[in-house]
């Protein structure tokens, strides 16, 4: 809900609280592969890609980068009107600049982007949930309002069912027996993921231990394992859902802009997801490689190129990740 009708210029503080709000947004590993640059003549915040935290095997194209850079966009359009402004947004302002991925400029009032508002609270609630979740189906009016939401950012929510459901978990099963013999996945994993004691505790980015959740055991969910071959001690096994309930987010394209427009819709989905009771997490390994991602699209209907896949039902929440300090990544301009 909006609070109030802004005019006035916001102080650093508020900027940085912004910046804070967006940060809270999935990415990549935990890479966190964003900064954002705020110039206050024209009350404009710079969205731009990190792409020194880009993976280079696991995400060569940096889809999955500007994925996480599209979901803390989203956040900070909440955040900027739930303090009541409205965000101007652009994507890919400057195509000279292949890292400028979008300019929000606070206007007037929130206007038609106010119901953005209400996502506010889920922001700081969502994390990833890597637990077994209950068999019970999500309900179809649930289905079809999150279906709605990744419509509002232009993209395509669907749950894959019967066979599609099979292929999709075939061509993740797949994925993953390439990533244990490549050692380029093995790569990518072992600098995004901490296992020993000091890092968990201090590292402000990447997956840490506590938030694997337990060894598959058994049971149909995609799940990726963080710590690949290793051995975590104490970690349990468990045996996750029989009948997964995955969504797929598409878009028509497939640019850079429409990577931000999905990674936008898949953050609008796991925000209301959260507010309607729902935990979440992802599998996306067959993203990594590219035959693997065509064949995921539903035959029958799909046209659209296939962004992420995503797990949702009713469990356990996820524990809060790190997030690297809001001075490491904004930068205040006059
Ligand atoms: C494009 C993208 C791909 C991801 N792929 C996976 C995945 O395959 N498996 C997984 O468990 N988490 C995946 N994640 C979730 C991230 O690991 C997670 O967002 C990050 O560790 C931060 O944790 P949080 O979601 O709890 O805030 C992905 C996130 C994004 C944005």
């Amino acid at each position: 809900m909006s609070r109030q009708v802004r005019q006035h210029t916001p102080s650093d503080e508020q900027v940085a609280a912004l910046v804070h709000d967006a940060a809270a947004a999935p990415s990549m590993h935990n890479a966190q592969p964003w900064r954002f640059r705020y110039f206050r003549g024209t009350r404009t915040f710079e969205l731009r890609a990190d792409f020194e935290r880009a993976m280079p095997h696991s995400d060569p194209e940096t889809r999955g980068l500007h994925l996480g850079c599209g979901a803390a966009l989203l956040n900070l359009r909440i955040a900027v009107v739930h303090e009541g402004w409205h965000p101007e947004t652009r994507l890919l302002p400057d195509p000279t600049d292949r890292a400028l991925l979008a300019s929000v400029q606070l206007t007037g009032s929130a206007g038609d982007e106010g119901d953005l508002g209400a996502l506010y609270p889920a922001i700081h609630q969502r994390h990833s949930s890597r637990y077994p979740f209950e068999e019970t189906e999500i309900p179809e009016t649930v289905r079809e309002a999150l279906g709605t939401a990744a419509q509002d950012e232009g993209a395509d929510l669907s749950f894959p069912s019967s066979w599609h459901l099979q292929d999709v978990l075939e061509l993740v099963q797949e994925a993953e027996a390439r990533n244990i013999t490549d050692p380029g996945s093995d790569q990518d994993l072992a600098q995004w993921t901490q296992t020993d004691a000091p890092s968990v505790n201090t590292a402000d980015d990447g997956v840490p231990q506590y938030a694997f959740g337990p060894r598959k055991r058994g049971g149909r969910a995609p799940m990726r394992d963080f710590a690949g071959a290793r051995q975590v001690a104490g970690r349990d096994a468990a045996d996750f859902e029989r009948n997964p309930q995955l969504a797929l987010v598409s878009t028509v394209h497939d640019r850079p802009e429409d990577w931000l427009r999905a990674g936008q819709a898949m953050e609008r989905v796991l925000l209301l997801a959260t507010l309607r009771g729902l935990s979440s997490s992802f599998a996306t390994q067959p993203f990594e490689w590219t035959d693997l991602r065509w064949p995921l699209r539903d035959p029958a209907s799909g046209t659209g190129y296939q962004q992420l896949l995503l797990r949702l039902g009713y469990g356990p929440k996820g524990p809060r990740t790190p997030r690297r300090p809001v001075t490491e990544v904004l930068d205040i301009q006059p």
